[in-house]
């Protein structure tokens, strides 16, 4: 087969490396790729908000699948693009994408069905939402509506601050048009979790649990990130919560969205919190996690392709997912001053000491080649991943691996886990 990912973080390059695992692969492609990717895979020039050249470029190669790694493309209906084209393509449509696009939509539906989450209220007016902050108990929770890298969810403390957050994304607009409605939410606490599933439409399949690390500093300090680690699995998702979020939770949703006739085939990222009262869902998005992939890919023992083949042909009940019986801890470097201000084009150098490792994979997130030199390319630059018998283990590895690498301004977490180790 010939495959073409479209994307070109993190995320693509752990889905890269598990699809060439695959003995269905002749050929794999992928837009725009990194320098990471390319070491593996045939890197093409296409950004991936250009859908329809990205299907001309799989029509003209003769692609057999199209797997779409990041939320933007999605939530604007790439996937709709390929199949009007009769191209084969992993991924929800736009009308199912929406249950990450719009937190609005996501909390109703989760109201309409009964899937748990925290209580909320949702506004369309910047004074309504005023006058409901006024009463309300706090700290609470402002969500922009729509889709804004990862930075649209605002805690606050008192009333200052939550009509601050109102006038920045309702007013000011700064995440644009995803500022447009708002849910306000009530505050919960609790570990959180995230579970990856795969989904036919009909069937969820639910992968392991990973734990990501969102704030930009140790001790959950700092701006929230795309992520800047993660471990899987995570010691406090057991066997007990898996089986009440399979029936209260995966199933549900699956079976709302499809009433709802917005069948949602791909990848579902449920992001859970673990309160008092039970698992509620903080949020869904419609595509794998990053850093989230990075662990849990490598721990799949299924062919990744064999997996999204029955995705997309309805026939996931035939197939049984397996994760090897280890851990795995991701510490992603980045360019200091991320998720603000930071320089890039700077040397990495290192990266041949992981050659003949089998228990660390080094994905690239933002690095592009200059003749024989890889470069730092953005915020998040690359991921250490270590394998090892047990989370303690792979936390150790994962950090021994960090000093092996090395770029000017390496910013990267010391606390990846740390949590876990007392568990
Ligand atoms: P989200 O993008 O919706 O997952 O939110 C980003 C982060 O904000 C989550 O990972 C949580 O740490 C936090 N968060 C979101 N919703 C709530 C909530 N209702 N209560 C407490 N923390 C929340
Ligand atoms: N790591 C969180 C996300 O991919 O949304």
């Amino acid at each position: 087969m010939k495959i073409l990912i479209v994307g070109g973080g993190g995320r693509e390059h752990a889905i890269a490396w598990k699809i060439l695992k695959s003995s269905k692969v002749g050929k794999l492609y992928c837009a725009p790729g990194n320098a990471g990717i390319g070491e593996i895979a045939e890197c093409v020039d296409i950004p991936v908000t250009k859908h329809e050249e990205l299907a001309d470029f799989a029509l003209s190669e003769g692609i057999d699948l199209t797997v779409i790694g990041p939320d933007d493309p999605l939530a604007a209906g790439i996937v709709d693009v390929f199949e009007s084209r009769g191209l084969k393509v992993f991924g929800p449509r736009k009308n199912a994408a929406i249950i990450e696009s719009s937190k609005v939509f996501s909390k109703n539906l989760m109201k309409k069905y009964g899937i748990p989450t925290a209580a909320y209220e949702t506004f369309d007016c910047p004074d309504k939402a005023m006058e409901y902050l006024r009463t309300s108990k706090f700290p609470i929770v402002i969500k922009a509506d729509g889709l804004a890298l990862g930075k649209g969810v605002i805690i606050c403390n008192d009333f200052e601050e939550a009509e601050k957050a109102v006038k920045s994304i309702m007013i000011d607009k700064q995440f644009g048009m995803s500022g447009n409605k708002v849910v306000i939410e009530e505050f919960i606490t609790g570990p959180e979790v995230s579970t990856l599933a795969f989904c036919d439409g009909t069937h969820i399949l639910p992968m392991t649990s990973a734990q990501d690390h969102k704030r930009a500093k140790d001790n959950d300090m700092g701006l929230n990130t795309g992520g800047m680690g993660t471990f899987s699995p995570s010691p406090f998702y057991t066997e007990k919560i898996d089986d009440f979020c399979r029936r209260y939770i995966y199933q549900p949703t699956i079976d709302a969205m499809k009433a709802e006739g917005r069948d949602f085939v791909g990848i579902l990222f449920v992001g859970l919190m673990l309160t008092g009262d039970g698992p509620k869902v903080l949020e869904f998005n419609a595509r794998f996690g990053d850093p989230e992939a990075q662990v849990v890919l490598p721990r799949l023992k299924n062919d990744l392709v064999e997996v999204m083949e029955a995705c997309i042909e309805g026939r996931l009940d035939e197939i049984n997912l397996e994760f090897e019986d280890n851990a795995a801890v991701c510490v992603i470097l980045a360019s200091d001053g991320y998720p603000e201000h930071y320089e890039k084009g700077f040397e990495i150098q290192g990266l041949d000491s992981f050659l003949d490792k089998e228990d660390y994979f080094i994905f690239h997130s933002a690095t592009k080649k200059d003749n024989e030199r890889i470069l730092t390319n953005g915020g998040r630059v690359l991921g250490v991943t270590a394998i090892g018998k047990s989370l303690k283990e792979a936390r150790a590895k994962a950090y021994e691996g960090t000093e092996k690498i090395y770029f000017k301004n390496k910013y990267m977490r010391t606390d990846i886990g740390k949590a876990i180790e007392q568990k």
